[in-house]
């Protein structure tokens, strides 16, 4: 019998556990090619797959957690025939059964904890942005799953040869999940117009942002098609904010501080909209690793800081800005008629030179989506190529 995990994925059955021996707190594990890591006994209770524990169908828990989880006392640990762990609970001897695979693709025990670090880049990164073919991505799931590695790892993609239609952008989109609606629509033009909302449909010039920085929730990712550009100017330019936020923490340590815990206001105004939200400029996680970056500074509004903090603030932000808009750190980018630029809005500064809309016309489409579409997506094609479908 196949040991259960609680979730929908395939795991190796090799290596197989060749060992497992217990203290009073926790169970080392060892498998056949010697790696060997160790589970609390609260933890492998937690952990337990079997079908009274998780409904097979919905792999969800139907028990509660129990700190004091511990094996029945004539119970070692037990490797079975087929590699798998088994341990037998006090009290009620419940019986729980962990995949040789599963276990391993979640050990916590020294190293193998913590999310992966991003490899960040600058304007010297060969071959930026990461190109992949728009047609085969619409239509092809390997295609879709090497680009969305990019986009996941990178933060900015580029498609070629997307159809320059008006529906082109969310088609890409869906192709990874919902799209994120906001006031601008599912889908939005940015072209330049008589009576703009906002500054991006204007001829100007767009210092590096990220867009929506002032929602509660900033969209994780943004899709921008172009469906045509025959006006001069206009280039794209993008940084990767996790690099300014690495530059900043190393060399600025003060304003780095600074960033990361002074919130700054933003705002959003229109006839019939208004919106507003303060947050630091650098957002950490709870390991203090940079975890998105807000930035969008014709989005000022009055900042609302303790008064001993405001010139701090301002010569913070003075020196993000100058940072952000270093030439060495941009990759520069000319708009052609079919290409997509997808990145990952909580990370990647945009940007974009003025543009004469007198001498001709620059549209493009976009709209947004998020982050844990992208990682679901993700892990749907890993788990189909995982079983060999
Ligand atoms: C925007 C934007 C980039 C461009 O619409 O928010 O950044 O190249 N546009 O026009
Ligand atoms: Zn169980
Ligand atoms: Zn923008």
């Amino acid at each position: 019998m196949v040991t259960p995990t609680p979730d929908f994925v395939g795991y190796p059955e090799t290596p197989a556990i060749v060992a497992a021996t217990g203290t009073d707190r926790w169970v080392t594990v060892t498998w056949a090619d010697g790696l060997s890591a160790r589970f609390h006994h609260v933890w492998l209770r937690d952990n337990c797959a079997c079908a009274e524990c998780l409904l097979p169908l919905t792999k969800e828990q139907t028990f509660e957690l129990d700190p004091a989880a511990s094996p029945s006392l004539d119970g070692q640990p037990i490797v079975e025939a087929t590699g798998a762990l088994v341990v037998t609970w006090a009290g009620d001897r419940h019986r729980s059964a962990y995949h040789q695979g599963w276990l391993r693709a979640h050990r916590y025990d020294g190293a193998a904890v913590g999310a992966r670090a991003p490899v960040t880049w600058d304007g010297s990164t060969p071959d930026m942005p990461p190109t992949f073919d728009g047609t085969a991505v619409l239509r092809d799931d390997d295609a879709l799953r090497e680009w969305l590695v990019a986009l996941r790892d990178v933060g900015f993609t580029r498609l070629r040869d997307v159809p320059p239609r008006p529906g082109g952008v969310g088609e890409v989109a869906a192709r990874i999940g919902p799209i994120r609606e906001t006031n601008f629509g599912l889908l939005w033009d940015v072209r330049s117009e008589p009576e703009p909302v906002t500054n991006a449909n204007t001829d100007l010039a767009l210092p590096p942002h990220v867009d929506l920085c002032t929602r509660e929730y900033q969209p994780g990712l943004q899709f921008l098609h172009c469906i045509r550009n025959t006006a001069t100017g206009g280039r794209g330019r993008y940084v990767d904010g996790f690099r300014v936020a690495a530059i900043l923490a190393r060399d600025e340590p003060e304003h780095y501080a600074v960033l990361t815990t002074q919130p700054m206001a933003r705002a959003n105004r229109s006839r019939d909209s208004d919106y507003r939200w303060s947050v630091p400029p650098i957002v950490l996680d709870a390991r203090g690793a940079v975890a998105e970056i807000r930035w969008g500074n014709w989005l000022r509004a009055p900042l609302a800081v303790e008064f001993d903090q405001v010139e701090r603030v301002y010569a913070a932000a003075a020196c993000m800005t100058a940072v952000a808009a270093r030439d060495d750190l941009a990759v520069h980018v000319d708009w052609q008629a079919g290409d997509l630029l997808a990145f990952d809005n909580r990370r990647i500064l945009h940007g974009r030179d003025t543009f004469d809309s007198a001498g001709g016309q620059r549209f493009l489409r976009g709209c947004y989506g998020e982050r844990e579409e992208l990682h679901s997506r993700l892990r749907i094609l890993d788990r189909r190529i995982a079983s060999g479908r």
